[in-house]
Formats: structure tokens, sequence, C-alpha cells
């Protein structure tokens, strides 16, 4: 579906009826990396994934920073006439996660932070995005999915689910160049949420592959330490896209999520 913001139109898919929750991917990915949650939505949970700004089919925005997308994905509610929201992320989705809750905390009635990490980029870490921006530049979102699909699952599913790394190195192959150089630089810019962390007082759940080699789970453990209101969920076998490599064990921790601390 493709609906008309203020902010640009955006392009989304949704399924089920009752809490929004919304779906945000990370990097370089786009809605569909959501299909196995929107496959079952949880009892009495409207899923709702858009592509970000630039991702997917959804149009580019002025300024890539996560505070702007933040303020975008309010936009889009608003678009939708939803008040209040879960807001789950997977990995730079929940870096916007913490954005908007920074932003936004009224229109927050939960978090779903998968495979992301709080703090910011280091300085080698921000180095790492500028050589990745001008590979992207000068060979293509191609070169980009090479170099970021060996870490995107774990080892796991390297040896024995192909076809979800096949359908992920698709993913990141047709991402618009422009998406990745502001995906690069939203990243880069984006601020510690270490702090934020104790600000949180909404249900919150953790969830991560205990593969994950990108967002390991000591990052994972940090935040549940630093959350009261969290819960950690740890999915055997599956690495950094946790939602796509153990769709099972991620829509039963997240119907388990709704049922328990949202309804
Ligand atoms: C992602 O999956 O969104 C990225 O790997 C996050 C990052 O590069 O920091």
């Amino acid at each position: 579906m493709i609906v008309a913001t203020k902010a640009g139109t955006v392009a989304f898919d949704e399924s089920g009826a009752g809490v929004p929750v919304l779906l945000l991917h990370g990097f370089p990915h786009d809605r569909s990396l959501w299909a196995a949650q929107l496959a079952v939505p949880p009892n009495g949970a409207r899923l709702i994934a858009p592509d970000l700004p630039g991702f997917g089919e959804s149009q580019r925005g002025d300024v890539p920073s996560l505070d702007a997308w933040a303020d975008w994905t309010m936009t889009f509610c608003d678009a939708l006439g939803l008040k209040q929201v879960v807001i789950g992320g997977l990995s730079m989705g929940g870096y916007l996660a913490f954005a908007i809750w920074r932003r936004h905390p009224t229109r927050v009635r939960g978090l779903v932070l998968a495979d992301t990490r709080a703090g910011a980029d280091t300085a080698e870490g921000k180095a790492k995005r500028e050589d990745m921006k001008a590979l992207a530049l000068a060979e293509g979102s191609g070169a980009i999915a090479e170099k970021m699909l060996p870490g995107m699952t774990g080892k796991t599913s390297r040896e024995t689910l192909p076809h979800v790394v096949a359908i992920l190195d698709t993913m990141m192959r047709n991402c618009p160049v422009d998406a990745v150089t502001d995906g690069l630089d939203a990243m880069r810019t984006r601020e510690d949420s270490t702090p934020t962390l104790a600000t949180i007082t909404v249900p919150t759940l953790i969830v991560c592959g205990a593969e994950d080699a990108l967002t390991p789970v000591a990052e994972s453990e940090a935040m549940h330490k630093a959350i009261a209101s969290s819960q950690l969920g740890i999915l055997p076998g599956a690495g950094h896209a946790s939602c796509i490599e153990h769709p099972a064990g991620f829509n039963a921790l997240l119907s388990g999520f709704i049922t328990a601390s949202i309804r």
C-alpha cells in the first residue's frame, strides 16, 4: 500500500487488527524483512511495516538523520490516524526507535528492540561508514550487499538456510543507492542512546539472535539491565536478522509480549 503524507509518499504493508505495532527495518533492508511476522500477526495486534525514507518504495526524505526519520515516522502515523503505537525496530530500526522515544515519548506504547545497540558509532565506525558510502557511490548497492551479507545472518543460517541468505542478499542488492548513502549518514551521525535507556518507562521487549555478530547478545543484555521495564529473549541459531532467520521464535516472543504487556 502507498499513503500520501506531509513528508511524502510512504509504502507499507500491514496485517492483523488491534494495537498498532510499527515494525521498522534495518539497513540496507526494506519492509519485506518483516514478511514472516505479517504472515501471522499476534492476536490483538495490527502489524504495520513501512519502507523507511528512500528505501523500498517510499519517497526519499530531505534530511538523512534518525531525528528527522523519527518525525517522519510520526507523520506516517498521523496519516494513518494512529495516536499511540508500539515501535519495533531491528538494528537501524532500533536506533530509530530510540530517537522516536526521545522525541515523541507520549506516542509510544511499547518498544521492541531487535538485534540493535544503544551506543553511537566509534571514530573507527564512523570512518567505516564513510568508506561504505564511497563504495556505494562508486560500485552500487551490490558491492554493499557483498560486504554485509556474511555478517547479516548467523553461522547456522549460512549453513542451513540458503534461501534466507538469498532473500537478504536480494533485498540489499535492490536497495536504492540514495537510501544506502542516507542510511549510512543517519547511522554515522546518530546520538548515543545509552543515557536514553534509563528514561524508558514503557514495556520493552529486547530480542537478539544468539549468533548475532554485528550487535552481539552482550549489547542486548546491557540494554535489558538498563531498562527496568524490559524483558529479553535470545533466539538460538539466529544471527543479526533474527526476525527472518528464526521467525517462529521471534513471533512467539512478540505474541507473548503483546498479550502479557501491551493489550
Ligand atoms: C543494520 O542491520 O541495520 C545495520 O547493520 C546496523 C549498523 O550498521 O549499525
